[in-house]
């Protein structure tokens, strides 16, 4: 495995890989756990080259606090790294990814204007400036993105599509701990208490799943607030319920899309995201 800080280091060993085969691409802020490991194993089953990248991307934060204690591990994610197969790890500083300030602006439209667009303004456009630079930096064939993440990925679609870019962009399962909490890297910040209070999120999510045929689609909303909220550790930032493609809320379950129910929550000073689908 090779650790490469340069854009030009890592351009010169994939002019030579992209001989050989398909270029899988796992993007990532680092602070490596399961669910990460899963992508990349995802992508290293589908590919001859693998490239890991791993850049805390300042320009998606909309909270400076958030990027200041955002988990920086790169020592043992270089470790993790080693048992997965993956050939190359990319990790840039913020001067190789922006020698200038980003000034592009994104239109995602409707897909950017709920949930996680909608509390944290400007966090899409910063992912998609890094994610369509890392694109082309890397051109990859394939790049792995987690379902945990479900706006991000389906935000991450419609960019390709806009800026025309040839990858294909493969989802991934989200991977749990065993008390049912999404993996994710913020989980690092909280406190066992915490942690185990966390589980509550999920736990909800499926409750609202087995009983979705005897509540409406409003009550079943009502109902995860309040049962996530009565738990002192947690804090309800937004529940909604919505169509998998236009991520616009659905109002009846006899609706035609697939719906999925998309969750963010405090929990202490962490917030974090789960969601699950209806259907
Ligand atoms: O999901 C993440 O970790 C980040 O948003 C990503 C895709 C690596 C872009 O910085």
């Amino acid at each position: 495995m090779l650790l490469v800080k340069t854009i030009k280091e890592l351009q010169n060993l994939l002019n030579d890989s992209r001989k050989f085969g398909t270029i899988g691409f796992v993007p990532t802020m680092g602070a490596l756990h399961k669910g990460h490991l899963s992508l990349i194993k995802q992508a290293v089953l589908g590919n001859e080259t693998v490239v890991v990248s791993i850049f805390v991307n300042p320009t998606q934060f909309n909270n400076s606090t958030d990027l200041e204690e955002y988990p920086r591990t790169l020592e043992s994610d270089l470790e993790l790294l080693e048992t997965t197969g993956c050939q190359i790890v990319f990790a840039p500083n913020t001067k190789e990814v922006y020698p200038e300030p980003d000034i592009r602006k994104f239109n995602f439209g409707k897909l950017e204007t709920v949930m996680e667009g909608k509390h944290r303004p400007g966090h899409f456009n910063g992912v998609a400036q890094v994610v369509s630079k890392l694109f082309d930096i890397v051109k990859p064939d394939r790049a792995y993105f987690g379902l945990k993440d479900f706006q991000q990925l389906t935000i991450i679609k419609e960019m390709v599509l806009q800026l025309k870019i040839t990858v294909e962009i493969v989802a991934c399962p989200i991977i749990r701990e065993k008390s049912g909490l999404a993996m994710s890297s913020r989980n690092e910040l909280l406190t066992d208490e915490q942690r185990k209070n966390a589980s509550l999120l999920h736990k909800t999510l499926l409750t609202a799943k087995e009983q979705k045929g005897q509540k409406t689609v409003s009550e079943t909303i009502t109902r995860v607030i309040e049962m996530i909220n009565r738990n002192p550790f947690l804090n309800v930032e937004y529940f909604e319920i919505v169509d998998d493609e236009q991520l616009q809320p659905v109002k009846n379950w006899n609706e035609k899309s697939s719906k999925i129910g998309c969750v963010a929550a405090f929990c202490g000073d962490v917030r974090l995201i789960d969601n699950i689908y209806f259907n």
